[in-house]
């Protein structure tokens, strides 16, 4: 496995791996994806099988502008505004298929809509800007493990030869982007909770329940699950249990990390990975995790750590 900084002569060495079919880890300003020319099917699948993911789950194809997105979908009215407001950034749209979309139908078990977003981070935009084609990136992990935000992560997940690009200093988000279903023209629905909270959304489209003719893997009950089991609520921990703490009211107990002392969700969703990645390997019985504010990216945050902590 071969970690490497983002030096030019490792963004070429990216390009022309991506350019060969090949794959590439690549951080954005969520989570480290995996990623794979769009439009060639060959390297789609490779996608599909480094993670062992089932090919039903479809992938975000990711883009470097939105006339390029254009190409490829249609873009409703609701789709129109946010991604006004919204990309690049960590949003992701599910959009009406173009009968002539070059998009590989892997990338989406050959149904006519398709998930795209443009992420903000600069070094998937200087790479993305020198390719001619998309790249389709789930998160960089073994299907249904916990997401990377760190080239380490990816390494320690993913055993094979794929290149891992070291993160530049950019922002760092720490959670999967917001999943919102854009393809009718007046309401949407979210599919997935993220950085940009529904509240956000409904400031510019109204939101409307999932009915379920659309799934999103983000609405799997068991996801993003460490090793270890997760208990929820908990204000203390034992000598034996790793604890996961938010803001400063709690006791600090052997195995701590504490998401953000200050109380800040935008800082514990940066964090929370990285937490549930550091008390998967350490030595420690279970892990129990404060209880988090339901309110704004905590939505988020609290999503993530009830799948992690599905038991069944
Ligand atoms: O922040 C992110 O979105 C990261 C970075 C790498 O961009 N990507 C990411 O991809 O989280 P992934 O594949 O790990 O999660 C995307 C989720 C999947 O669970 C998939 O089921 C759902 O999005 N999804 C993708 N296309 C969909 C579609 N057309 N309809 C419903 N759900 C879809
Ligand atoms: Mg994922």
């Amino acid at each position: 496995m071969s970690i490497l900084t983002f030096a030019e002569k490792n963004i070429n060495t990216a390009i022309q791996v991506l350019k060969n079919g090949n794959l590439v880890a690549i951080p954005t300003e969520t989570v480290y994806g995996l990623a794979g020319n769009a439009y060639n099917g060959e390297a789609v699948a490779k996608i599909f099988e480094a993670k062992k993911r089932p090919f039903l789950n479809p992938l975000i194809v990711h883009f470097s502008n939105f006339a390029e997105i254009e190409k490829n979908c249609i873009i409703t009215k609701s789709a129109y505004i946010l991604q006004k407001q919204f990309m690049p950034g960590p949003l992701t749209l599910i959009l009406p298929k173009r009968n002539n979309s070059k998009i590989s139908p892997l990338c989406n078990n050959g149904s006519n809509y398709q998930a795209v977003r443009i992420p903000k981070g600069k070094l998937f935009l200087t790479i993305a800007s020198r390719l001619d084609f998309p790249l389709a990136m789930p998160s960089a992990n073994p299907y249904q493990s916990l997401s990377p935000t760190t080239a380490k992560h990816v390494a320690n997940g993913l055993n094979n030869k794929i290149p891992i690009l070291q993160k530049d200093d950019d922002i760092e988000l720490g959670i999967e982007s917001t999943i919102v279903d854009s393809r009718h023209d007046d309401f949407v629905t979210i599919l997935r909770s993220g950085n940009i909270t529904a509240q956000e959304i409904s400031q510019y489209v109204p939101i409307k329940p999932v009915e379920g003719d659309i799934k999103s893997s983000g609405q799997d009950k068991k996801h993003y699950a460490p090793k270890k089991k997760i208990i929820l609520n908990q204000t203390s921990a034992k000598e034996e249990q790793g604890f996961i703490d938010f803001g400063a009211g709690h006791k600090k107990s052997k195995h701590y990390f504490n998401l953000s002392k200050k109380g800040n969700l935008q800082e514990a969703a940066s964090n929370l990975f990285k937490a549930l990645w550091f008390f998967d390997e350490q030595n420690v019985s279970e892990i129990v995790v404060a209880p988090i504010p339901e309110e704004g990216i905590g939505i988020a945050i609290n999503d993530r750590i009830k799948r992690a902590s599905y038991d069944g």
